[in-house]
């Protein structure tokens, strides 16, 4: 994909799609004057009129499509709705980026889109984020479709951006931002998007390792031998019932300058049957997706990678299936971490926070700074915050209001939950340490949390649920339908944010 820095006025720009975006409380006429849009009368007059019968308002997503009939350099004019001039950020800017690449790229051909915005703040930041949106509104998946009029790709080959005062050195340096951020989401998008028969733990691990040392990034993958010595009896606890064998996969990112390391855990459940405590066949269904957040935390050491920053990056995901094999954990079973803690397995099902367990304690011995964890951990997040907001908790409330607010920059909603010392009662186990699931219905997200805590030390540590953010049914903005790898733009931007 070309980027451009768009510095002509609309009647000169010879674009397959020309984008105007309009607010609500403007009117048309002042847009097109503030754009310097100098269209020829008679054409000025047809939009006009095409303006009205079709009671266009610039309220937000609405777009009027009108031909330019060779009266503009242009194939298509767009207005764009873009909603109260008071609300509109750069998130309205990703979005409609993300809407128009979907709409005009992927659903019909067109190749080369301009857009003209206006652009209030954070200039670099704006252009970021359009790049972000026209990448992840381009995304698509169609490995597995046979037939050719099934494949649906983006054609788009060139997306220019007006109306911003970047000097071109500036200009480039966000477009590569948000191309290596984007394209590392829609990496991360299709790893979730393969099917447990095809992406196994070793699998996965296999693409870690291909795509982080492309990017000289140093990769290890820890076979069961190595995970035994370990210690790490919790994470092989819940791999014993699959016939897949499990993974440890770490990734360095280092720089010369980095005062300290990031730690991105990542639970990589490649099917999550629910082990002995089986799901029933709708919960089941689309549990490809419990790697989500071993696909984040590989995608963004590998933008980070393309971004170097002056932080060290170490990534450790806990690879394996949850199945209920012969060998398979009774529930009741009791299973011993990295850290010497016992663990009484009551629900199978709980297996996410016994793979994470063991690979915190690892990013902690490995040297982690800091700690980020992002998992598909429970379906009582689900319930709270729906498909809108992932979840998050940790000990460090500076490294969580950090979180939040590079989510809200990089369009990505955490909501945080408690972490009341009382959840902790309903992990008490009458023969171990604590047991792994607390009582059914009452707060599971937060006492999950409270599980998790048992493996960290006093470190910064912050954990994220993004059980529901996920996996969406439906195309959302810059968010596709199925595996969104939802995290990945909050832990890159966070990174960029930290050296
Ligand atoms: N992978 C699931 C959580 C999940 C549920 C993710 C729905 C996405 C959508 C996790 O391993 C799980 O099964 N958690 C249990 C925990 C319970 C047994 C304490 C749950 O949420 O029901
Ligand atoms: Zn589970
Ligand atoms: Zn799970």
């Amino acid at each position: 994909m070309q980027y451009k820095l768009e510095t002509r006025p609309p009647a000169q720009v010879d674009s397959g799609l020309l984008v105007l975006g309009i607010f609500q409380d403007q009117s048309i006429t002042d847009a097109i004057k503030a754009y310097q849009a100098d269209f020829p009368p008679a054409f000025l007059e047809k939009i006009t009129q095409a303006i009205q019968e079709e009671t266009f308002k610039g309220s937000p997503d609405q777009i009027l499509i009108l031909p330019t009939y060779g009266e503009l350099p242009s194939r298509k004019l767009v207005f764009a709705g873009l909603g109260k001039s008071a609300d509109y950020s750069i998130q309205q800017a990703r979005k409609l980026a993300a809407n128009t690449a979907r709409r005009f790229s992927v659903n019909a051909k067109t190749e080369k889109i301009c857009l003209f915005l206006p652009s209030k703040t954070g200039e670099r930041d704006f252009v970021q984020a359009i790049v972000e949106g026209a990448i992840l509104g381009s995304y698509t998946f169609n490995k597995y479709r046979s037939g050719k009029d099934d494949k649906k790709q983006s054609s788009l080959t060139e997306i220019a951006i007006a109306g911003t005062k970047l000097s071109a050195g500036d200009f480039e340096k966000a477009c590569e931002r948000g191309e290596a951020i984007a394209e590392s989401v829609n990496f991360a998008r299709q790893l979730i998007a393969e099917p447990a028969n095809h992406l196994t733990p070793s699998r996965l691990a296999e693409e870690a390792r291909t795509k982080g040392q492309e990017l000289g990034l140093v990769v290890e993958i820890l076979e069961q031998p190595q995970i035994e010595k370990l210690g790490m009896g919790s994470f092989l606890g819940v791999a014993k019932g699959a016939k897949e064998l499990p993974r440890l996969i770490v990734m360095r990112y280092k720089h010369d300058e980095a005062k300290k390391t990031i730690g991105l855990v990542g639970k990589g459940i490649t099917f999550d049957s629910g082990g002995l405590s089986l799901k029933p066949a709708n919960s089941m269904e689309h549990m490809k997706y419990d790697m989500s957040g071993a696909a984040c935390v590989i995608a963004s050491a590998l933008a980070l990678a393309r971004l170097k920053p002056k932080v060290n990056v170490l990534v450790v995901v806990g690879a394996t299936e949850n199945m209920p094999g012969g060998q398979a954990l009774h529930p009741g079973d009791v299973v011993t971490a990295m850290n010497g803690k016992t663990i009484e397995v009551n629900n199978t099902d709980a297996e996410g926070r016994l793979v994470l367990a063991d690979a915190l304690c690892y990013a902690m011995q490995e040297g982690a700074d800091e700690i980020v964890d992002v998992a598909t951990l429970t379906g009582a997040c689900v319930t709270a915050l729906g498909r809108v907001a992932a979840g998050i908790m940790g000990n460090s409330q500076e490294l969580i209001d950090k979180l939040i607010a590079r989510g809200a920059e990089a369009g990505e909603k955490f909501w945080q939950l408690p972490m009341y010392d009382e959840y902790k009662d309903s992990l008490k186990s009458d023969i171990a340490d604590l047991k792994n699931a607390g009582s059914r219905g009452e707060a599971g997200t937060s006492s999950a949390a409270m599980f998790l805590k048992e493996f960290v030390d006093s470190r910064p540590w912050a954990h994220m649920d993004v059980a529901g953010p996920s996996w969406l049914d439906k195309d959302k903005d810059e968010c596709n339908k199925g595996g969104t790898a939802f995290s990945v733009r909050t832990l890159c931007y966070h990174v960029l944010n930290s050296q």
